[in-house]
């Protein structure tokens, strides 16, 4: 997704993705920065920071001697991070293109649930180490190819019935597939010039009601399949969607993650 598009549909999904705040994006932030450990006066980046659901752990973790820049390019979920993250003054929520943000040196870059949107994805991996100092860390939490990857396609195939170029892998948004596995996920860091990598997987399933899997599906990058279509035709997509979840048996929400930290060479 080009930045532009992805902060204006993650905007547009402002509501519903705050319905999933605290079942989703907080419990696995939160689990992020158990993983990725910020110290006492860090400098961290959190790349893609949504409503700070990473941020604001990382920010506690860092105390008022550290710095965290919380960077999106969805002034909307930016609004509802700053509010959640009143009076603590080390953290700081900027609207940009992490792909063109030149702040640094810092001691941790971390990306939740973000890199896989970059039209570029390792020219942008790239970019957001050339942040880091000499040592630093860069973290990448991502989908694991069990979990959230089999709603997903569910949710394509649905919108696809409306616009066909949604079709197969041209429609897809992020390039998660590439990076699903904690071996895949392990050789593109490596590649990327990464010593130390270790993956972390994280398990977590919750239930999921009709109701809240369309939440879900507009409170997403789902959101992007139906962007610009009439009422109508979204009403027929939500009917196809929550018919596919039931076909496919598909009752409970898989979250299951990955989340991998490597070091730059000293
Ligand atoms: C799935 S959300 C995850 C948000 C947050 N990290 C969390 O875990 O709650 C992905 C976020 O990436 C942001 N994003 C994607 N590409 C971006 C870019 N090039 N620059 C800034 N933000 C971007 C979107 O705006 C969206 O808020």
């Amino acid at each position: 997704m080009n930045p532009e598009f992805a902060g204006g549909v993650f905007t547009a999904a402002g509501a519903q993705f705050a319905s999933w705040y605290a079942r989703l994006w907080r419990p696995l932030g939160e689990l992020t920065v158990a993983v990725t450990r910020p110290s006492p006066g860090d400098r961290v980046l959190d790349a893609c920071c949504g409503s700070g659901a990473s941020a604001v752990p990382a920010a506690i973790a860092v105390g008022p001697s550290g710095h965290v820049d919380a960077v999106d390019m969805a002034g909307g979920l930016l609004d509802q991070g700053r509010a959640t993250a009143a009076g603590l003054d080390q953290l700081v929520f900027t609207e940009h293109d992490v792909l063109t943000w030149d702040g640094g040196p810092y001691d941790l870059v971390q990306c939740v649930y973000g890199v896989f949107f970059f039209p570029d994805m390792d020219a942008g991996a790239r970019r957001l180490i050339s942040r880091l100092r000499p040592g630093g860390r860069f973290a990448v939490t991502t989908w694991r190819h069990d979990g959230m990857a089999r709603i997903v396609p569910i949710g394509q195939a649905a919108a696809a019935a409306e616009r066909p170029e949604l079709t197969g892998p041209a429609g897809r948004v992020g390039s998660q597939g590439r990076i699903d596995t904690p071996e895949k996920l392990t050789t593109w860091l490596t590649g990327l010039g990464l010593v130390d990598v270790e993956v972390e997987e994280i398990g977590f399933v919750q239930p999921l009601h009709p109701e809240d899997a369309w939440t879900l599906f507009l409170g997403a990058a789902m959101r992007a399949f139906i962007t610009g279509m009439d009422e109508a035709a979204v009403a027929r997509v939500k009917e196809r969607y929550l018919a596919g979840l039931a076909e496919a048996g598909l009752t409970s929400l898989d979250c299951g993650s990955l989340v991998a930290v490597g070091r730059v060479p000293a």
